[in-house]
């Protein structure tokens, strides 16, 4: 009897592969930089019992619908806004994804974000690199002060509460919109539960950690831009697509807000030419929050794990299907 087999959509680290080699027939799309073509996927789709995947593949409801083999796709991410659950869920294959083994690299990063979009870290040492310090000067690149604000967090999930937890060392006030209470984030981190627009009326600092829904999409529109104070500084390390960018460059522009930073885009990667990024109180990164070699590894062995106990017939870790 064959072995089942596997498609994994990137280069990943040679044990990780090795081991699913021991067990299955592998094939790879060989490239860290480059997301496989989709029709290169969907023909792979149509063969395997297995796909491990990144969010930069869209599974979606056609591709499902003639992948006559799959049992299993393994998201290398904790967010799965690339792939059709519903229509994974009538086919009955499992989904799996990669949630706790990013939650504090991930809280880290925006954390460090924050701290960089506000302290004009990138713009210092550009300066320095560029030959343009001249001397010491008292409003030299003079950013915000991070220590004693207020900080806003729209979804208050595990990353949300680990970014938080960041945050007591600052003696930050913290705030937190989410769908549902968090008894933890308010007792034992001294969060406050606000309406959405109270806390951006409120907040220094606004950082989204929100899951793109059908009802988050978009969320930070004109409007929400509008309600925030005009010191505050937006920061994004969830998806690119919560926030209307035509709205928040426009709000960068007219000093709305004053600065932001950020790792997600509705396009991916972003042009270098876009609007948005030429703006000097933008910082921004290319989607890089969960990437520390130590979290990645993680990751990928999750993903790995996920698939090697579905195709023998055990309970995955991470289960994303209800
Ligand atoms: C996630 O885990 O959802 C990240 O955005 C991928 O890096």
């Amino acid at each position: 009897m064959s072995k089942p087999s596997v498609f994994i959509t990137r280069k990943m680290v040679p044990d990780i592969i090795g081991n699913l080699k021991k067990q299955f027939e592998v094939r790879i799309w060989d490239s860290e930089e480059d997301a496989v073509p989709p029709e290169i996927l969907l023909e792979e789709a149509k063969k395997v019992d297995a796909l491990f995947v990144t969010i930069s593949d869209k599974i979606d409801s056609s591709l499902l619908a003639q992948a006559e083999n799959l049992k299993v796709i393994a998201n290398m991410a904790v967010g799965y806004d690339n792939i059709d659950v519903e229509a994974a869920n009538s086919k009955g294959i499992a989904v799996c994804n990669t949630p706790d083994v990013l939650t504090d690299t991930t809280a880290d990063f925006t954390f460090a974000l924050l701290m960089a979009t506000a302290r004009r870290v990138a713009e210092g040492a550009e300066t320095v690199k560029q030959g343009n310090w001249q001397s010491w000067s008292p409003l030299l690149l003079a950013g915000h002060d991070i220590h004693h604000k207020t900080l806003g967090i729209i979804g208050m999930g595990e990353i949300g509460e680990a970014v938080a937890k960041r945050s007591l060392g600052f003696e930050m006030e913290i705030l937190y919109h989410n769908r549902n209470r968090k008894p933890f984030a308010e007792q034992h981190l001294g969060a406050v539960y606000c309406s959405f627009e109270e806390l951006l009326e409120r907040s220094d600092y606004v950082v989204c950690m929100t899951p793109l829904t059908a009802e988050t999409e978009n969320m930070f529109d004109a409007e929400a831009f509008k309600r925030m104070k005009d010191s505050a500084i937006f920061i994004n390390t969830s998806r690119g697509r919560v926030v209307d960018e035509d709205a928040l460059h426009k709000a960068l522009v007219q000093g709305e807000i004053a600065g932001a930073g950020l790792d997600v885009f509705t396009n991916e990667p972003i042009e270098s030419d876009h609007p948005l990024i030429s703006l000097p109180n933008v910082l921004a990164t290319p989607h890089m929050a969960s990437s520390s070699i130590e979290t990645r590894i993680e990751m990928m062995n999750l993903c790995s794990e996920n698939i090697s106990r579905i195709l023998t017939g055990r309970k995955p870790k991470t289960l994303v299907n209800k």
